[in-house]
């Protein structure tokens, strides 16, 4: 079972991740928690020039193509063995973030976006996407005194909300992806999303 969870910086993704992870395992499943990008060898190398050196002057299309190459080997390296060994993936962000952050934020041609995007996969789409739906003010005041800020984070408001839209297209266009309000108490999101699991899948039918 594999499992995404995406939304705009500071919408909760790594926080309900790790809770769900204890959840999923009290309940015995072998559960593997993951991120993009970033994730071995080539991810951490790639992760370092999309998002940790700030002088460099990336191109979206060289960015698009970096996000896509880092999925590609997450895919083939870490997420596809994992799922065949019968583990519960749980990924922060996957495709739909190439589509809403590459797609809309930067304003690059959507349909090929939508190819590269799909492409990078190798074919394996998610069973369930989590989509944590929060205002760009509630990001901003979440992620403003963070440590680790990345190139991203500091992207504008405008910017911020083009991407937040399009989730909502995303979501509205495929019943594989569930908002949940992020803008509630950690604990009250987290109910929300055993809620939407247990209630549209019968292998979580027991969270
Ligand atoms: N429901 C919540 N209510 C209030 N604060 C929250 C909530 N969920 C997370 N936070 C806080 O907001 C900040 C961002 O949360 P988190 O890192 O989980 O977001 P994220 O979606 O993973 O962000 P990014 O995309 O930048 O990695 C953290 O300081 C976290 O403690
Ligand atoms: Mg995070």
């Amino acid at each position: 079972m594999f499992v995404t969870f995406e939304g705009i910086e500071g919408s909760g993704k790594s926080t309900q991740i790790k809770i769900l992870k204890t959840a999923l395992e009290k309940i015995h499943f072998d559960v593997e928690i993951t991120r993009e990008p970033g994730w071995g060898a080539v991810g951490e190398l790639i992760r370092k020039i999309i998002l940790d050196i700030p002088d460099l002057d990336l191109d979206p299309f060289s960015e698009i193509s970096l996000f896509c190459a880092d999925r590609a080997q997450h895919v083939k390296e870490l997420i596809k063995p994992m799922l065949n060994k019968g583990k519960i993936v749980l990924c922060d962000r996957y495709f739909d973030s190439t589509l809403a952050y590459q797609g809309y934020g930067r304003s690059l041609d959507i349909e090929l976006v939508k190819k590269m995007a799909t492409a990078s996969t190798l074919g394996l789409i998610p069973n369930v996407t989590i989509l944590l739906d929060i205002s760009v003010n509630t990001a901003l005041s979440r992620i403003v005194e963070r440590p680790g800020r990345n190139k991203i984070d500091d992207e504008s408001f405008d910017f911020h909300s083009r991407v937040k839209n399009a989730y909502l297209g995303i979501a509205k266009d495929s019943p594989r992806v569930h908002i949940i309000n992020g803008e509630d108490e950690e604990a009250e999101v987290h109910d929300k999303i055993k809620r939407c699991l247990s209630t549209n899948f019968s292998i979580f039918s027991r969270l």
